[in-house]
């Protein structure tokens, strides 16, 4: 199981729509079984799959519980092949529980849990919150790779150096971590945008994608109020193209 991480620490970049639309385009084009978890105690990646709520153990339960069976917090979607963890404003307590329990090592946590499942799925997903807190480096502990999307604006590339030096901190318990890329999310071919993405790509020692995802008006809004991914909702838009692009440059298909 390849477990991939998007994070920044900001917000409305498209962490969650990347994270969503990447999970169902693995599991339903390319076929892969697909784990999606929700580390963002607002679980928008939780509503999108109408998973949401406080009936069902979340995230939180896997991180507090001791010994927990990681199985217990995991929900099918509506697609055959993939599986959730959702989260709810419980992450908020179990942040703060983790910290203050000194009675094992608290960074370590999901990557262990998630070795429960380690055969059962081809991809693990997590949709981080634009935060750095104890969840967030369980995340970045359990995942082989870190990808940072990226909206290119006046403050695009605020609080990225902070990012990547946490990186190199969580490395220290999981050496193995792997940069895999900047991803320009909401691009319009505007003068700003292509010097925005010419900076990241020649001007930064950072990795980026060569896919970015158009902008869509209209489009993908609308598809998180359908809680559809946006190649069902919208199939010819262009960020359904890119978002298939993406997960195959992300797969190493693209000659
Ligand atoms: N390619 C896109 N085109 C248009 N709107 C987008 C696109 N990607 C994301 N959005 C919109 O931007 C907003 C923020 O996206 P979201 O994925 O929730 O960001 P984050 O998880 O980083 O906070 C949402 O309203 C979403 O519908
Ligand atoms: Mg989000």
């Amino acid at each position: 199981m390849e477990i991939t991480v998007f994070s920044n620490l900001k917000g409305g970049i498209a962490k969650t729509t990347t994270s969503v639309n990447k999970a169902h385009i693995l599991a339903t084009v390319h076929n892969k079984r697909v784990l999606l978890i929700d580390d963002d105690k607002q679980g928008n990646a939780s509503k999108f799959y109408r998973l949401h709520g406080y009936d069902h153990p979340s995230i939180a339960d896997v991180l507090i519980e001791k010994n927990y069976d990681i199985h217990n917090a995991i929900q099918h979607t509506r697609y055959a092949n993939l599986d959730m963890i959702a989260a709810n404003m419980n992450l908020l307590t179990a942040n703060l529980k983790i910290s203050m329990d000194e009675s094992r090592e608290q960074q370590t946590i999901l990557k262990k849990a998630l070795e429960q499942v380690e055969s059962e799925y081809d991809y693990c997903i997590i949709d981080n919150a634009p935060d750095i807190n104890i969840s967030i480096i369980n995340s970045l502990v359990a995942a082989h790779s870190v990808i940072v999307p990226i909206k290119i604006d006046q403050y695009s590339f605020d609080g990225l150096e902070i990012l990547v030096d946490q990186f190199e901190e969580v490395r220290k318990f999981n050496p193995d971590l792997n940069f895999r890329g900047c991803l320009v999310t909401q691009y319009v071919n505007n003068e700003v945008n292509r010097q925005g993405k010419a900076y990241l790509t020649d001007q930064t020692q950072y990795p980026i994608f060569a896919t970015h995802i158009r902008r869509t008006a209209d489009k993908v809004d609308e598809s998180t109020f359908a809680g559809l991914p946006i190649v069902e909702y919208s199939p010819r838009c262009g960020a359904a193209k890119d978002y298939l692009s993406f997960v195959e440059e992300y797969l190493g298909d693209k000659q």
